[in-house]
């Protein structure tokens, strides 16, 4: 049961001043400075430019000393701190804000735990490739364990931006391309960071990002403009972030981009009217990075001062990094710019989920021997395997090449097959490569026979020894997450060179993929056997990697992303509406003259060791849901899981419907020979659309009804609804 502190918020509330407010509204991060003469960013720009080696900026950085503007905290200018994530300094901050300002509020600290803190789990992309509710908890619950022993009350996850266009780099960071899976993943990844009890030292406060579709960045350029008709904005990308604040999210983060003109950090309609009044959030709204006076360059706001009177207005808690409310809100205050009463509320959504955190009566949640015995612990490292072998999406296995048989001599190749630091992908600020384990790790550690050469160097004598050829090809972490877009989405240059020269050997190529998002692969499909989609998979990787290689572990994740199979496809995602000339073999259809409609890998897809077959669909009207039903059987010879999933269309609507729409799925655990009924649900509230007019129009007529193991290849059934 949530607890009420409305009156201990209010009372605390009306003894602040107006610049002890303002400062709870302030969120900062540690400055860098001493080792240089520019800031941070120049700095990064200047190893982006080439001005500087990666090795001077690691360098400097090293030599930085780091400001916690204690001088600011001390005056209770600060209420919270961003990119704090050890026990010590949170501890030594937090002292400061309980016993040194005026009225002792604790600080809140917020921190980017995206799929792990020192345990890095697969990226979400991959992660969601499991379609598992059940182990998406877990692995949050495990970072929520480890980044709070650490300090972190806040995680800035999850991200659950419906994401359609594979050049966009954070594609990496979601659950991919479908709003039911997003919903899900998000609601799971709520309920494991924050526990039972808020109040609880190692839960922590979840704020679902980036409100709203980010993901919708046109061209696929991060933080480009989002224009969408509101039907599709509340059809497609809403549903997930109401989905995690109906599984009781406290925090929100609005997204860079704009909606329709208008940037969502100063966007009543979206935080006022959807979030607050529709959705009924009574949670923190907490900026993105410096997005408030980036408002400035969106060209709607004149100045920062501007900026802060726009996004307090619109319902924007808290600025981070930004400084506008810091410089800013005093003067609009005593103005009457904004009356006292909007400031108020949002200081009092910064004191309620203080309150909800316990941190007023527990202000150290932590200390340096819990932050100390609670990283990797062997149970976390059991789940971070078993999540990382379960988000392997087995792309294709002709001739039965894979599993390989005990006693193979491999040979492997690309530096993606020995680089530790790479496997934890976008996003991992606690990862260290030490905690790692590659392909070579694994195979060293297992005593499997093999020779190993990062850039092709030896190949042929390689080759000779060996029994089949391991490419590690894909992308390196920076290539995906924020900032991160590519137009040109194929496998690179040296790489695609790398597996030409391995299968020109005669020997058989199985090609590894790690990569923060869909890639095109034409080419590649075409040249080797076998294709493993790894990801990104986190600490485990190689070990994750060896298991399916060799059959230890029978793949069974399956494509939340479509895979195209040209660049210049994207946006390429499954639940597209037909057109009036669907396209076909006559010229004046919808498609290209120079690449295939239809992507490389649908939606989905998967392949396992065995195979499964479906059999006897069958679809009845229940009282609430539509129920469905079909048979799965694994007609192989190996035990696996298989994904069922259930799509419907509407083919006569008042506006158009996509082709097919994900309305429910199962994972089954099947045995050799063995069938098992699995019974899906579709509530009839979820078989619906907006009409022109913005209205709900529950959907009447055929319905088409279609079961398989991935977008394509269905069973289908027909059906009146009434
Ligand atoms: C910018 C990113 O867009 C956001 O996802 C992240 O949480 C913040 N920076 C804080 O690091």
């Amino acid at each position: 049961m949530k607890k009420d502190y409305e009156k201990q918020i209010q009372e605390l509330r009306k003894q602040m001043t107006l610049e002890e407010k303002i400062g709870q509204l302030q969120q900062c991060g540690p400055s860098l400075v001493g080792a240089f003469e520019v800031s941070f960013e120049e700095l990064l720009d200047m190893m982006f430019d080439g001005r500087i080696t990666k090795e001077e900026f690691e360098r400097l950085m090293g030599t930085a000393r780091q400001d916690f503007h204690e001088e600011d905290l001390r005056a209770g200018k600060v209420g919270s701190y961003n990119g704090i994530g050890d026990a010590a300094t949170a501890n030594r901050l937090q002292k400061i804000a309980v016993e040194e300002t005026r009225l002792g509020i604790p600080l809140l600290f917020g921190y980017d735990v995206i799929h792990g803190f020192r345990t890095v789990t697969p990226i979400p992309l991959a992660e969601s490739c499991a379609w598992d509710p059940t182990l998406w908890e877990k692995t949050a619950r495990v970072a929520a364990e480890e980044a709070t022993a650490a300090g972190v009350h806040m995680t800035f996850a999850p991200m659950v931006d419906v994401a359609k266009d594979a050049r966009w780099g954070r594609v990496s960071e979601g659950a991919g391309e479908d709003a039911l899976l997003n919903s899900m993943y998000g609601a799971a990844k709520v309920k494991g960071f924050q526990g039972e009890d808020l109040a609880k030292e190692d839960s922590m406060a979840a704020c679902v990002k980036h409100l709203a579709a980010y993901g919708a960045g046109e061209a696929g350029r991060d933080y480009n403009r989002v224009d969408l008709s509101l039907q599709r904005l509340w059809e497609e990308y809403l549903p997930p972030y109401k989905a995690c604040i109906d599984a009781g999210a406290r925090a929100v983060m609005p997204a860079f981009n704009d909606i329709n003109g208008v940037p969502c950090s100063v966007n009543a309609w979206l935080l006022r009217d959807v979030l607050r009044k529709k959705w009924g959030f009574d949670g923190l709204v907490v900026s993105d990075s410096n997005a408030i006076a980036e408002c400035v360059s969106h060209g709607i706001a004149q100045d920062k001062k501007d900026a802060a009177r726009q996004a307090v207005l619109a319902g924007m808690d808290l600025d981070m990094s930004s400084n506008s409310y810091s410089a800013h809100l005093k003067e609009l205050i005593e103005s009457g710019e904004i009356p006292e009463s909007i400031l108020d509320e949002a200081v009092e959504d910064v004191l309620r989920i203080k309150f909800e955190l316990g941190l007023f009566e527990h202000p150290y949640q932590t200390n340096e021997t819990r932050e100390q015995n609670t990283m990797l612990k062997l149970e976390y490292r059991a789940i971070a395997l078993e999540a990382a072998e379960k988000s392997i999406v087995l792309l294709k296995n002709e001739d039965h090449i894979l599993p390989l048989k005990p006693g193979t001599k491999l040979g492997v190749f690309g530096a993606l097959a020995a680089d530790r630091g790479q496997m934890t992908g976008a996003w991992a600020i606690g990862a260290r490569p030490e905690d790692c384990i590659s392909i070579v790790d694994a195979l060293k550690t297992n005593n499997v026979q093999y020779q190993y050469s990062a850039d092709g160097t030896d190949l042929s004598k390689i080759a000779a020894v060996s029994d089949v050829l391991i490419a590690a090809v894909g992308e390196m972490k920076e290539e995906s997450g924020e900032a991160a877009s590519r137009a040109d989405i194929t496998l690179k240059q040296e790489d695609m060179e790398l597996v030409r020269a391995l299968k020109a050997t005669g020997k058989p190529v199985v090609a590894v993929l790690f990569n923060g998002r869909p890639l095109a692969i034409p080419e590649l499909d075409r040249t080797v056997p076998a294709i493993v989609e790894a990801w990104h998979p986190g600490i485990y990787a190689g070990s994750a990697v060896m298991h399916v290689l060799f059959g230890i572990t029978n793949p069974s994740g399956k494509l939340t992303t479509t895979f195209p199979a040209a660049a210049g496809q994207c946006p390429m995602y499954y639940a597209h509406p037909n057109t009036g000339r669907p396209g076909g073999k006559s010229k004046f259809t919808s498609k290209y003259l120079d690449a295939p409609t239809e992507p490389l890998y649908p939606f989905g897809y998967g392949l396992s060791y065995t195979d499964y077959t479906y059999e006897d669909l069958e679809l009845e009207k229940g009282k609430d849901s539509l129920l469905v039903r079909v048979t799965v059987r694994n007609t192989g010879k190996k035990a696996g899981e298989e994904i069922t999933q259930c799509y419907v269309q509407m083919p006569c609507a008042k506006r158009v419907r996509p082709v097919r729409e994900l309305k429910a799925f199962a994972k089954t655990a099947l045995k050799p020979g063995e069938a098992r009924q699995v019974v899906l649900e579709i509530a009839y509230d979820s078989l619906g659309y907006y009409d022109w007019d913005m209205n709900w129009v529950s959907y009447e007529g055929k319905l088409n009804v279609f079961v398989g193991g991935n977008v394509r290849d269905t069973l289908e059934k027909e059906l009146l609804l009434r």
